[in-house]
């Protein structure tokens, strides 16, 4: 009996150490950032077999936007200890080629005993929603006026607007899920607002919320959802495939990406970037 609680214990404790800690996660996206705006992926520590993408489609990195320098106006990082996992939203607006970006990246955890080895912090996967003219309503330079307003400060273990892991990834699906069933409720605060490309729902009322869909004429189900928790912000990013969206082809999952953030059960902000195959999906 003893034994089986000690085992029992010990694997309790592997798991939680197996998690990464803030810090590795936050010098894993400080170091995306840094090598974005150089146009530098070896400022990257990368795991000799780390895989990279952008919008669903593998690729060598010398030849994505990583490899490209970009000015980069605007930044922000979730972190998931949990997952071992970054996002990042960049928004280059003053860039030549103004982009709006959404990465998600893996980080090897430490072993299960909470052991460091060589491994430990390198980047395993990089992929990225990476948005540009044309794509959905896009416009950087207004998606840089509206996000730099935004408050996503931490959330304070003891504040009442701090919520568990699970109740910010419900939140972000209940959105999702929504677009599929309008009769399924969304827990939209208020105020709440939407930056979708470049176009904000606050704009004219900051203190409502603004953030409703309405119905679409089909319904639309979001799947090969890809997760980004962050506790102390409050904030999920959704990796999703958006059907419909496109009118030339309604059957393409469009790459598209949902970065929410939650207080108190409640969504506050909801930023989406959706690529196209034609201009604006041909809508
Ligand atoms: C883009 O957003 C900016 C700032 O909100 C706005 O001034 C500009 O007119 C927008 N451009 C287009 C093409 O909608």
């Amino acid at each position: 009996m003893m034994r089986l609680a000690a085992l029992l214990g010990l694997s309790l404790a592997s798991q939680a150490l197996a998690a990464c800690s803030r810090a590795t996660l936050q010098e894993a996206a400080a170091s995306y950032v840094r090598a974005q705006a150089a146009g530098k992926p070896e400022l990257l520590n990368l795991a000799s077999d780390a895989s990279y993408a952008e919008n669903d489609t593998p690729m060598a990195i010398a030849e994505g936007v990583l490899s490209q320098a970009l000015t980069i106006d605007f930044d922000r990082s979730i972190h998931d200890k949990a997952a071992c996992a970054t996002f990042t939203e960049l928004t280059a607006a003053t860039s030549p080629h103004p982009y709006v970006i959404h990465t998600r990246m893996l980080v090897a955890p430490a072993d299960g005993n909470g052991n460091s080895s060589s491994s430990t912090g390198t980047i395993t996967a990089i992929e990225s929603v990476v948005t540009d003219q044309g794509d959905w309503i896009f416009n950087a330079t207004g998606h840089l006026h509206w996000t730099r307003q935004e408050d996503w400060g931490v959330i304070e273990p003891a504040d009442a607007r701090r919520d568990t892991r699970e109740a910010i990834r419900a939140a972000a699906d209940a959105y999702l899920d929504q677009w599929a069933d309008p009769s399924l409720p969304v827990p939209l605060g208020t105020p709440c607002a939407r930056l979708e490309g470049g176009i904000y729902t606050g704009q004219r009322d900051p203190a409502a919320n603004t953030c409703r869909m309405p119905a679409f004429p089909v319904p639309i189900r979001a799947g090969n959802r890809r997760y980004v928790i962050d506790e102390e912000l409050g904030a999920v990013d959704v990796f999703n495939g958006f059907p419909w969206l496109e009118a030339s082809d309604p059957e393409a999952a469009m790459p598209s990406s949902n970065l929410v953030r939650v207080e108190g059960g409640l969504i506050r902000y909801i930023h989406e970037i959706t690529v196209c195959k034609t201009p604006m999906c041909g809508r």
